[in-house]
């Protein structure tokens, strides 16, 4: 039985690992999805018919309860909510691990009397520091996200040294832990200081830094979930955590490139507290913008070769990615040449704008990445930005007081002509001014975008 278990597992990685691989490129990530559902309901099947602890009826009771919970979260969850989902679900990870690690320390040491081993005690004391600090650290930030508490960066006098304090305390009730496995006291402080330690690195950090945060977290709760496997000694755990962990700090690094923050900031928290100024741009001269109705917006439509379209968090609000297709393919078979150019962290999760214009069936090969089109915005006739702010604010490039300053931006401001698509002169999510609006070849194009493209596309139709 043992080794039919074991080979179901070593499946399970192996569909893991293609998965994943699968994910990496736009055009296969659906179907990487799929392998690995196909991957983990062996990696669930094979652990079930081994467990004895609880009866078969008891854990198929909570796989239905868990699984209807998941569905209809998954079901009504919008797509802009998605960042706070993950970040919940990363911190029930990271609980699990903590939860799963303890109560298997309890039961050896405590109920059955057994002295567990130095590498069963690390990985028990890994498993509860890292996933208490998943836990709070991941229920933190989607409250910031989620706008429940203030986005801003909470920061104090002494924050590091305390901290760094709580650290070293963690890291000597461990060494206690391991010296004296019977009292089971030192583990259970030390779940209460790594929930503390999970609040305390993320309050510090500032809103518009949220991204590399939910991705760091995301690899922690992996990590918790590797020891855990250690702990359990169950090896697809041990390698389908490891694989969380290592994506996860991946994506931390390209977050933190795309955010220009190092990864050593992020790891020691208290990045981003500009932010709890709201910016310097806010204090700064009132911005005095040009407005363009849709009439005149789909003359100029009309009389360009060359366009990029810039969709940001606003085009998610408005779901105007259908509309903005119809656009992009009225505007091509008037012999315009469209593309769209995409910053990682627009919207509110890595590839959201990938996946809304997926939905839409806009062609990938049209989907430029920020690095590859910034040059090309100086010979482009026309920029369409369609709710995106941040991730096209000049000041990140030029305002060294800017809560974003240093973070890349599109280089829109160097198009013949910008057209803005929001609803009003409402601020992005770093909560600053954007001059941007401001400038001369920048025409304001007010309301929502999903309604207002649907005019534009109208009156693009009749000329
Ligand atoms: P934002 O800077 O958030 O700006 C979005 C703009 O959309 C707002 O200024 C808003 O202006 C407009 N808007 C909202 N609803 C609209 C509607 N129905 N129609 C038209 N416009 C609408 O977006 P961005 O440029 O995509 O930047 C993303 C920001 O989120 C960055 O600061 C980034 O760091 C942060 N962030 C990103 C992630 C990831 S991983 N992508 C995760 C967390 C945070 P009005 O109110 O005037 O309409």
């Amino acid at each position: 039985m043992n080794i039919i278990i074991q080979i179901s597992y070593l499946i399970a990685s192996i569909l893991f690992i293609i998965g994943i691989k699968m994910l990496g490129r736009t055009k296969t990530a659906r179907q990487g999805n799929a392998v690995s559902s196909v991957g983990m309901f062996i990696a669930i099947l094979a652990t079930v018919v081994q467990v004895e602890a609880i009866s078969l009826v008891d854990i198929l009771i909570c796989i239905v309860i868990g699984s209807a919970i998941g569905l209809v979260i998954a079901f009504k969850v919008q797509m802009t909510k998605i960042p706070e989902m993950v970040a919940l679900f990363n911190g029930f990870g990271g609980l699990a691990s903590l939860a799963v690690a303890l109560s298997d320390f309890w039961l050896n040491t405590q109920e059955k009397g057994i002295a567990v081993d130095s590498i069963t005690g690390i990985s028990v004391a890994l498993s509860i520091l890292i996933g208490g600090i998943t836990f709070t650290g991941s229920i933190i930030a989607f409250l910031k996200l989620s706008g429940n508490i203030s986005g801003r960066a909470i920061v104090f006098t002494g924050q590091h040294l305390i901290n760094l304090i709580l650290l070293i305390s963690a890291i000597s009730i461990t060494v206690f832990a391991l010296t004296d496995f019977s009292n089971p006291t030192y583990m259970v402080l030390l779940a209460v200081v790594s929930l503390i330690i999970g609040v305390l690195v993320v309050i510090p950090i500032g809103g518009a830094d949220m991204p590399v945060v939910i991705s760091l977290l995301n690899s922690y709760s992996g990590m918790a979930a590797c020891a855990t496997g250690f702990v359990l000694n169950n090896n697809v755990l041990i390698v389908s955590g490891a694989l969380v962990g290592a994506s996860g700090i991946i994506l931390t690094q390209i977050m933190c490139k795309a955010m220009n923050r190092s990864l050593m900031n992020v790891l020691l928290g208290g990045f981003g507290q500009t932010s709890a100024t709201g910016g310097e741009a806010a204090d700064g001269p009132q911005i005095v913008v040009k407005e363009v109705g849709v009439e005149e917006a789909a003359q100029i439509f009309d009389s360009i070769s060359s366009l990029i379209i810039v969709p940001g968090y606003g085009m998610a609000v408005a779901q105007a990615q259908h509309t903005i297709r119809e656009l992009s393919e009225l505007c091509e078979k008037k012999g315009v040449n469209v593309r769209f150019a995409i910053h990682p962290v627009a919207g509110r999760m890595p590839g959201h704008m990938n996946v809304l214009l997926a939905e839409a069936n806009i062609s990938y090969d049209k989907l430029i990445e920020m690095d590859e089109i910034n040059d090309d915005f100086a010979n482009t006739d026309l920029v369409f930005i369609v709710g995106a702010n941040d991730v096209v604010n000049p000041a990140a490039k030029t305002n060294p007081n800017s809560p974003i300053f240093g973070m890349p931006v599109l280089n829109v401001e160097k198009a013949q002509t910008v057209i803005v698509s929001k609803r009003s002169m409402g601020k992005g999510y770093a909560g600053i001014e954007n001059e941007l609006f401001g400038a001369d070849n920048c025409l304001m194009l007010f309301g929502d975008a999903k309604q207002t493209i649907t005019k534009l596309v109208g009156e693009l139709k009749e000329l």
